[in-house]
């Protein structure tokens, strides 16, 4: 369904969500947005965070480059209270691509020396920044040659593109190992927490599902089977990483037959995800950062879009409907666990709206905070602006072209090629330019 973003007032957006039957929450106070938040073992200093974004451009080893130090720079000069990094491998073969960020004991060093910079340009702008790394392994979407080499917990005909491997139970225990090895380093770089991503269709939120997973401890029918790999990991890392805070990107529901989060015909179901945030509730996670869909499979679900990739099909629901979904879907979990802090995603299509609607969620007690992807990387200075002046600038903001997608699946650096255009813009032409 054709959906561009085309309200040049807040009564065009709101007569949209109206016609469309949707139940937007919108305030013109933003200042819920700018409250501190405090746990007894952790607070931050306000409630907007950039979403975990990868980047595409580390060094080969690795560790970040000057371009992917330059965009965490960026965001801490910006004024969000939390800055969660973006995918970062625990293993050469679970990256996404050759230049995704991977930690490991012979470049942990890169990663304290970045992060003493980004809390520097934080304070410099008021901040003290709450550093969370959301640690990977990219499972069905690993390339770490630049050419798929998938490894999975289990098949899934509706994604496998070629024979991938099934990795054993003992490599899901090594894997497991790696995890808590990259915490460690991860604690004494500076990281205020760790994330163990389990959304997107990468290898945790597979796990969680893989119901046909054979003769395993970690699959098969028994739900406890499925969710030993992410909770008896995140046990682990609290056990043995004493000082860290334990967090999860979790998708509530993958929205496609055979996910998680979803019922026979592929429609959401949180029977089991309500289950699972029960007991890492009962391990002690208080922070969760919600998601939904798969960037391969269905990706207007997880972003919200005006342009789809070039040759996909528009989908069949407006974009304020999947940011709708995905608003209702977090106030549904924050409901349920009102001592848990839930991250809100899939704001970005709301342009300079966005902070409106963030701050009505977060004044309903629909979220505890209120994430931006697309947007962090088109306006990171945004947070500012609404210190500074209460608003958000429409020239600034991300416009959801999916030039920044475009980039990263041809393998190349990923950042706004409209609003940070020397750099990323002239990458975006040179795709172009090859016809893709
Ligand atoms: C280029 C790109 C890279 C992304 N990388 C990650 C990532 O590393 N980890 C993750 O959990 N989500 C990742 N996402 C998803 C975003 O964090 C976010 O959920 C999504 O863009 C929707 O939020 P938005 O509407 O604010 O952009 C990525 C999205 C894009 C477009």
């Amino acid at each position: 369904m054709q959906g561009r973003f085309r309200y040049k007032t807040k009564d065009d957006l709101i007569n949209k969500v109206k016609e469309l039957g949707l139940d937007l929450p919108f305030s013109d106070d933003i200042t819920p947005l700018l409250q501190p938040f405090k746990y007894p073992d952790f607070s931050v200093s306000n409630r907007l965070v950039v979403q975990p974004m990868e980047g595409y451009d580390s060094e080969n080893d690795g560790s970040p480059s000057d371009l992917s130090r330059r965009r965490y720079l960026r965001y801490a000069s910006g004024g969000s209270g939390v800055i969660w990094f973006e995918a970062v491998s625990v293993v050469w073969e679970g990256r996404s691509n050759p230049h995704q960020l991977w930690i490991h004991k012979n470049n942990s060093d890169s990663y304290s020396w970045l992060n003493e910079e980004v809390r520097n340009n934080s304070h410099k702008a008021g901040i003290d920044p709450f550093l969370v790394i959301q640690l990977t392994h990219s499972g069905r979407y690993s390339k770490p040659e630049g050419v798929a080499k998938p490894q999975v917990a289990a098949l899934n005909p509706l994604l496998d593109k070629m024979v991938p491997h099934i990795l054993t139970d003992d490599e899901l225990k090594r894997i497991a190992d790696r995890f808590v090895e990259a915490s460690k380093l991860a604690y004494k770089a500076g990281f205020n927490a760790v994330d163990l991503k389990a959304c997107h269709g990468y290898l945790i939120i597979e796990l969680l599902s893989a119901r046909t997973r054979k003769e395993s401890i970690f699959g098969g029918e028994d739900i406890s089977a499925r969710f030993r790999f992410l909770l008896e990991t995140a046990e682990r890392i609290r056990d043995e990483v004493p000082g860290i805070i334990v967090t999860t990107r979790l998708n509530i529901s993958d929205l496609y037959k055979g996910g998680f989060g979803v019922d026979e015909n592929g429609k959401s179901d949180f029977t089991e995800p309500l289950l699972l945030v029960e007991q890492l509730k009962s391990r002690g996670i208080r922070l969760i950062n919600i998601s939904m869909g798969s960037p391969y499979f269905n990706p207007h679900v997880s972003r919200p879009y005006d342009n789809p990739l070039p040759g996909q099909k528009l989908p069949d629901e407006h974009p304020l409907e999947g940011v709708m979904r995905m608003i209702n879907g977090t106030s549904f979990f924050q409901k349920k666990f009102p001592e848990t802090a839930m991250v809100g995603s899939a704001y970005s299509f709301l342009r300079h709206y966005s902070p409106n609607v963030g701050a009505a969620v977060i004044s309903n007690g629909d979220a505890a905070f209120i994430g931006f992807g697309r947007n962090s990387f088109a306006y990171p200075s945004m947070p500012l602006d609404l210190i500074n002046s209460g608003k958000a600038d429409p020239k600034k903001t991300c416009i959801t072209c999916s030039g920044c997608t475009r980039l990263i699946r041809d393998l190349r650096p990923g950042g706004c090629a409209i609003r940070d255009r020397e750099i990323y813009g002239s990458e975006l032409k040179k795709l172009t330019a090859n016809g893709k």
